[in-house]
């Protein structure tokens, strides 16, 4: 079994291009089946999501071609509704075809989603919007089957109880073929939809308000292929940034927009790094030891987001004095926590509360991944530990972070992957 092998305490230093986002790309790419013909998708990054992602869009009847971070889907032959469960089961994110489905053809067929283990993650604001919109969807060994409905599919107006992303994303594509006017209230604000509204404009759809709580789609017209470029990953980005404050050092990230990591930002100035930003760029001094900071409450955004979390509770954990993180938008999110201990760490877990006592510097041990952010969150402690870390259960990290070995070594940490 692979792992990485970190030897700590190396500072960082030097530029990186952040990638394009996991959180945009998929949504991106189940867009593309709406729009008959060659969706041109760049700055597409390469994690086993979006390789799942295109598996399914093949099985589908799509052509799906990689030409370094571009991606070229043709959707004009999509001939199947239904996704089988082996490919439904790598990826939580995958329900997102739902909407996209019913939206060409009316009709889709899935088995219930995985993804990471972040506690239960049900997925009924997405089938009782979709029931709104006039589909009827009724389980049948396993699968989730959906279709419209007899008086077919039309605008309404959907009031969320929570700012889902997913299902905010899912209701925009149902609704472009949905003919009339749908309008999503209490809409998830993270950045990630306002590129998938960019998106779907681009594909000549009427899609306003991503970015507030209320969008409006005014579905039915027939939808063009287009051309696009992805919005920088914000998530990548925090981890890098919490690196360099783990380890110390300089970094500067490129293609990444400060404004979608205020509230990250905000906490590693408070912890005592010296952040510089441009228009598509962010600049980190890291101090010679982070001190605690204010509580950290995890929201929807603007607030500080959920994937940040273990990264950043990472590096204050080799840091000095005491923070308190609440974690509110999912269960079972301190996965990392009992691995960290095992570097040193000091951190009491309540409920959603965990109380990070910082012991100064942690230490490397063999640790492993227990999910995606917590895997990236387990490299970010290693990076600023003393001795030898390894890190397994790479899978997990792959699904969200391409080449970060590679991007850390270019960064002067001594890291290595062993097969
Ligand atoms: C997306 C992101 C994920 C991020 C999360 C929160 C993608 C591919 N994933 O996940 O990285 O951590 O947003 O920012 O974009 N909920 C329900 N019923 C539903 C749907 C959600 O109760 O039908 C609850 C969830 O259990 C959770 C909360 O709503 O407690 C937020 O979940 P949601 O915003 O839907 O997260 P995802 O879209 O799954």
């Amino acid at each position: 079994m692979s792992y990485y092998e970190i030897q700590g305490g190396r500072p960082l230093g030097g530029t990186l291009a952040i990638h394009g986002a996991k959180n945009s790309v998929l949504p991106i790419l189940a867009a593309c089946l709406l729009a008959p013909g060659q969706s041109v998708i760049h700055n597409c990054p390469d994690l086993s999501d979006v390789s799942v992602t295109l598996d399914i869009l093949r099985l589908l009847g799509c052509r799906a071609d990689r030409e370094g971070d571009t991606v070229l889907i043709d959707a004009s032959a999509l001939g199947r509704s239904d996704i089988p469960e082996h490919l439904m089961r790598e990826m939580r994110s995958s329900v997102i075809f739902l909407g996209a489905l019913l939206a060409r053809l009316g009709t889709a067929e899935l088995s219930y989603p995985g993804g990471c283990e972040l506690g239960p993650r049900p997925i009924d604001l997405h089938l009782s919007a979709l029931r709104t919109l006039g589909a009827e969807i009724w389980e049948e060994q396993g699968a989730l089957c959906c279709c419209r409905g007899q008086g077919g599919l039309s605008g309404r107006e959907i009031c969320l109880s929570i700012p889902s992303v997913g299902a905010t994303e899912n209701i925009m594509l149902a609704a472009c073929g949905c003919p009339g006017l749908t309008t999503v209230v209490g809409a998830a604000r993270e950045p990630e939809i306002i590129d998938l509204q960019n998106f779907l404009r681009s594909l000549g759809a009427e899609v306003k308000g991503a970015g507030t709580p209320v969008i409006a789609i005014q579905g039915g017209a027939s939808l063009h292929p287009a051309e696009y470029r992805v919005m920088g990953d914000r998530i990548a980005a925090a981890t890098y940034l919490c690196g360099a404050a783990a380890a110390g050092g300089e970094v500067e990230l490129t293609g990444v927009l400060p404004d979608h990591l205020t509230a990250v930002l905000t906490c590693l100035e408070e912890a005592g790094c010296t952040i510089h930003t441009g228009p598509d760029r962010i600049a980190l001094a890291g101090g010679p030891s982070l001190r605690s900071i204010s509580p950290v409450r995890t929201a929807p955004y603007p607030g500080f987001p959920t994937d940040a979390q273990a990264v950043l509770m990472a590096a204050l954990a080799g840091g000095e004095g005491a923070t308190l993180f609440v974690e509110n938008i999912f269960d079972s999110r301190y996965r990392h926590v009992d691995e960290l201990r095992r570097m040193g760490a000091d951190i009491q877990v309540a409920g959603r509360a965990a109380m990070v006592s910082g012991v100064g510097r942690l230490h490397g041990a063999a640790v492993r991944s227990p999910d995606l952010r917590g895997g990236a969150a387990l490299v970010v402690a290693a990076l600023g530990a003393e001795g030898t870390t390894q890190v397994s259960g790479l899978r997990h990290i792959r699904r969200g972070y391409q080449a970060l070995d590679k991007n850390l070594r270019a960064l002067g940490a001594d890291i290595r992957e062993v097969p």
